[in-house]
């Protein structure tokens, strides 16, 4: 009873140590001034942070399925890198790893391979080709922050043409017409009529001279302030020049 108790504890902490605890990459520094990072062979899922002054990095044989993206973008002085026999899983994940090994092939000790989908098992990730990334949205997180950016600008300078354009139209203009400009209103209401009603006495029959002649004399007689010029002016002011009148 005792001894099965001890087992099963025994047990539970070595699974538990098993998944907790990694065994450290081994880091040693160079003569030359460099750090060789070795994490080889350690049955590693993903790659650990690298110090920022690695020159040799030693990642083979571990069970890697995919790079971070731009987890070698700080890492600038890489010399060696040895990322081969990993189960790298080629998907739209994979891309920045291709990007990168395709810039830094001369520092690549030996290809890594696609394991799995198995449409490019065995592939090299390099050989993959732009058309194979063609259906992954995101391409890189710069493009991303760049789209973002881009996207952000052209929504501010939106919102700010459409409040301008709320601004101007809610702005209103008042017209005083006062009995000064009573005259000059007459006379631009006086070309507006038709011709053959200037002149009735010329052209119509006598009968009707009469009246027709009376009735325009009326006309322009007629305080020409009111309601008939009003809408004519604010009519033309809204569609021509978009001013809004209020009429006093
Ligand atoms: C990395 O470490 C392993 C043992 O942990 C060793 O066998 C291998 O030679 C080392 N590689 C380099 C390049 O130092």
């Amino acid at each position: 009873m005792l001894s099965s108790l001890t087992l099963a504890v025994l047990l539970l902490l070595a699974t538990s140590s098993a998944h907790a605890i990694h065994q450290p990459c081994l880091c040693s520094a160079l003569p030359s001034g460099g750090l060789t990072v070795n994490c080889s062979t350690l049955n590693l899922m993903e790659l650990p942070s690298l110090p920022s002054d690695t020159t040799e990095l030693y990642v083979e044989d571990n069970l890697l399925t995919t790079v971070t993206p731009g987890q070698f973008d700080r890492v600038v002085s890489l010399k060696k890198v040895s990322l081969s026999g990993n189960p790298f899983h080629c998907d739209c994940r994979i891309q920045y790893l291709r990007n990168w090994l395709l810039k830094n092939r001369a520092i690549v000790l030996k290809e890594p391979v696609c394991v799995s989908p198995s449409s490019v098992a065995q592939k090299a990730i390099t050989e993959l080709s732009d058309d194979y990334f063609s259906s992954c949205v995101l391409a890189s997180c710069t493009d991303v922050a760049y789209n973002t950016l881009l996207g952000v600008t052209l929504c501010c300078v939106l919102v700010l043409l459409l409040w301008s354009y709320r601004l101007a139209r809610r702005s209103t203009f008042t017209l005083y017409i006062d009995k000064r400009h009573a005259g000059f209103q007459a006379d631009s209401l006086r070309s507006m009529k038709p011709k053959h009603r200037r002149r009735p006495h010329t052209e119509l029959s006598q009968v009707s001279v009469d009246y027709d002649s009376l009735s325009y004399t009326d006309d322009l007689q007629r305080p020409l302030i009111n309601m008939e010029l009003r809408p004519q002016v604010m009519d033309v002011l809204h569609k021509k020049h978009d001013k809004r009148i209020k009429a006093t």
